[in-house]
């Protein structure tokens, strides 16, 4: 790494990483249990995390989990791990990690804002890193998978090939900021990939398949974005192109975006653009079909692996239907049979995702509006494990109005309630911290603790009965929240 670019907050940052990193190089022998989030960039900061290791010599063992809830640490604890490493979550819950794991060694690479000041998070057996506590942006600077790479990288400079899994892992939390852009240390992953050539990026259109798929089954499958009235039709996306004139086959093959010419490509953007405008995406949503595209190279032509955007997809997928080992798996090289279970998860996951977005389409009319927020609860009609995605995109989509948050609610296979909110950079700006609203909520009306999360996404599991209070609580706080 050279420390000579970095800034004075960046520079603790690493020396924390240093720290962290020495901890593990102390011991080659005793095993490490690392424990990640279930997410696209959980799964990337654990893969990178368990190759590192792998690549070490030093034996661990892998668990993925959706929260860090009480009764997770719990059996945690009840394996009496000697050492073990938190990815992309932890220190929300250091405290309680503190105090139940005081006899083991403990590393916390997470970038979710911290429930207080860690006030030593650098002694004996204790390496709690986390760009919160040396003033660092994680929303937009660094995320787990980012953690982790520099980790990785300062166990052994031979892991810079893991960088593309930081960028993974950095898209999958959608930390890129204007135009689309990385900034600073994701930024600095980027280069780290272009320089080993693993990586390639350029700007133009982002829509998945690009250089594989037929151009009518890429909008007919697009969800990130939602176009407006395409987005699950094939007539209408096949309808579209004929309508501005760009022919689907060439000879007995279907074209794809790669096939388009110059000039094709150009009417197929700004037609596409004033389509989803039209459709009521706001204009700086419906700008980010075209931005940088990030290519791994050593991925075969027409792998979902071979584009970083959705490679990210594909571990979402993998977390959100329950195979997150095929991710881990996936993201330490497998690329074989596991590989190929995931393309299948990772097929009937976009099915489901877009199947969710035409029912909240046709649902728009049965969200209620409160003073302080949007609510819709879906109850089964959305998987609980997809209520946070449906929320992000139709926020990020403008499906729904944005001058309030968002919040969604499912119904569990256990009658728990999912909840999932979403707001915007500007209501942030305004005030906005739904991460703190959920807790808050939470604890005002006893409905345990499990919720959470950043300002501008944050989620929350409640007993079904207290869905009215919690709404209530909810409504109060962040009308406060937008009015101080
Ligand atoms: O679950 P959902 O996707 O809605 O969560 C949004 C964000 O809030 C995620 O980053 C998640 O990790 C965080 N979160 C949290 N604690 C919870 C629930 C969600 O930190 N109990
Ligand atoms: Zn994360």
């Amino acid at each position: 790494m050279n420390l000579m670019k970095l800034d004075e907050k960046e520079v603790k940052l690493f020396s924390a990483i240093r720290f962290a990193a020495e901890q593990l190089l102390n011991d080659k022998e005793t095993p490490v249990l690392i424990v990640t989030h279930l997410d696209a960039d959980g799964l990337s900061a654990g893969g990178i995390i368990a190759s590192t290791l792998a690549r070490a010599n030093i034996p661990f063992q892998v668990q993925v989990k959706r929260q860090l809830e009480d009764e997770i640490i719990e059996s945690i604890a009840d394996l009496q791990p000697p050492r073990i490493i938190f990815t992309d979550f932890g220190s929300g819950q250091f405290v309680r990690l503190k105090e139940k794991f005081k006899d083991s060694s403990v590393i916390i690479l997470d970038h979710h804002p911290p429930i207080e000041n860690d006030e030593s998070p650098l002694v004996d057996n204790w390496a709690h890193v986390n760009p919160h506590l040396v003033g660092i942006d994680s929303s937009h600077e660094i995320s787990g998978a980012g953690l982790a790479f520099f980790f990785a990288q300062e166990i052994d400079p031979k892991n810079n090939d893991l960088a593309v899994l930081g960028i993974v892992g950095a898209i999958g939390d959608r930390q890129e900021g204007e135009e689309n852009k990385f900034s600073n240390l994701n930024q600095m992953m980027v280069e780290e990939g272009l320089k080993s050539n693993l990586l390639n990026s350029f700007t133009g259109i982002r829509l998945f398949g690009r250089e594989t798929r037929p151009i009518h089954r890429i909008l007919q499958y697009s969800t990130e974005p939602f176009i407006p009235d395409i987005t699950g039709n094939e007539d209408n996306a096949v309808r579209f192109l004929k309508e501005i004139g760009i022919p689907l086959k060439e000879g007995d093959r279907w074209r794809t975006i790669a096939d388009l010419t110059k000039q094709e490509r150009t009417i197929f953007t700004s037609a596409l653009v004033k389509k989803m405008i039209l459709g009521g995406v706001s204009p700086n949503e419906a700008k980010k079909i075209v931005g940088p595209n990030y290519i791994l190279n050593n991925e075969e032509l027409g792998s979902p692996l071979r584009d970083a955007r959705e490679f990210s997809t594909f571990l979402n997928a993998c977390g959100r239907l329950g195979k997150p080992s095929i991710g881990i798996a996936v993201c330490m090289g497998d690329r074989g049979y596991v590989f190929k279970q995931g393309i299948e998860i990772s097929n009937q996951y976009r099915g489901e995702i877009s199947d969710f977005l035409i029912f909240l389409e046709d649902n728009i009319e049965s969200i209620t509006e409160f003073d302080g927020m949007f609510y819709l609860n879906a109850k089964t009609e959305i998987k609980d494990t997809a209520i946070g995605t449906i929320a992000s995109i139709a926020m990020g989509n403008r499906i729904i109005d944005p001058s309030k948050p968002l919040i969604m609610a499912a119904l569990s296979d256990d009658s728990s309630l999912k909840m999932s909110g979403r707001g915007t950079n500007e209501l942030v700006a305004r005030g906005l911290d739904l991460g703190q609203a959920m807790r808050e909520a939470l604890a005002k009306i006893n409905a345990g603790d499990e919720g959470g999360g950043h300002n501008v996404a944050a989620g929350a599991r409640i007993a079904q009965e207290l869905e009215e209070p919690f709404i209530q609580a909810l409504n109060e706080i962040i009308s406060l929240q937008l009015t101080e």
